[in-house]
């Protein structure tokens, strides 16, 4: 499973990049909007950073609006992939930008009927909200798991993001229930990173390391 970062912040973006565990990232109105930056100048500069797909959402909700919004930010870059949300007009304008060459990540997916629709209608990428869905009581991972079945039985070419990510066990979960990718807020991936045994147990090496290099230089 690849790991994407769900984020319009570039610092956080650059940071996770040296670890050399990023393969795109996904962005949205929302976050876009909490950088306060030009839309096209972050997005640029974002497929700068990261070297893969980098998810760039359409706000149009008629289809000619979205054609004429993805045919734009496609040109941005080579890497963009135009996110279209989950309503008619969105399938509408998936099916013919696929076959312009213009990837669409089929956005705000809550059931798997939607994301199958998705698929049918071409879609690069669709993006089941896993964390959404839990906070309506529902098991939002069991979409992902659903989709991953579907699209394995019927051959789908169709890459299942696992989104809307809340906390790290949300991540294994959707390793196991077999999404392509994940995408992931910063701060969820900075707590996958850590563990206070992993603390405590170089503190102890470097301690004894010290004492016995102390000792032989004595
Ligand atoms: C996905 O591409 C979305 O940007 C994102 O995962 C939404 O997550 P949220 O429910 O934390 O806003």
């Amino acid at each position: 499973m690849e790991l994407y970062l769900d984020t319009a912040n570039v610092e956080e973006i650059k940071e996770i990049a040296t670890w050399g565990v990023l393969s795109g990232v996904t962005t949205n109105p929302t976050l876009v909007a909490r950088e306060g930056r030009d839309f096209e100048e972050v997005i640029a500069e974002i497929c700068d950073i990261v070297g893969g797909p980098v998810s760039a959402e359409a706000v149009s909700t008629d289809t000619e609006g979205m054609l004429e919004e993805a045919r734009r930010s496609s040109e941005w870059h080579r890497n963009v992939v135009v996110k279209i949300p989950m309503i008619p007009a969105g399938l509408a304008a998936v099916s013919i930008l696929e076959k312009e060459g213009i990837r669409c990540n089929v956005t705000l997916v809550f059931s798997t009927n939607q994301g199958l629709l998705a698929a049918e209608a071409g879609a690069s990428f669709v993006s089941p909200f896993v964390g959404r869905l839990d906070d309506t009581g529902k098991d939002g991972m069991q979409v992902v798991a659903e989709l991953s079945e579907i699209f394995d039985i019927y051959g789908f070419d169709t890459r299942i993001i696992a989104a809307s990510i809340r906390h790290p066990t949300h991540v294994t979960e959707a390793a196991l229930a077999g999404a392509d990718i994940a995408t992931v807020p910063y701060k969820v991936v900075k707590k996958m990173v850590g563990h206070p045994l992993t603390d405590r147990g170089l503190e102890r090496f470097l301690a004894d390391w010290e004492g016995f290099s102390g000792s032989k230089s004595r």
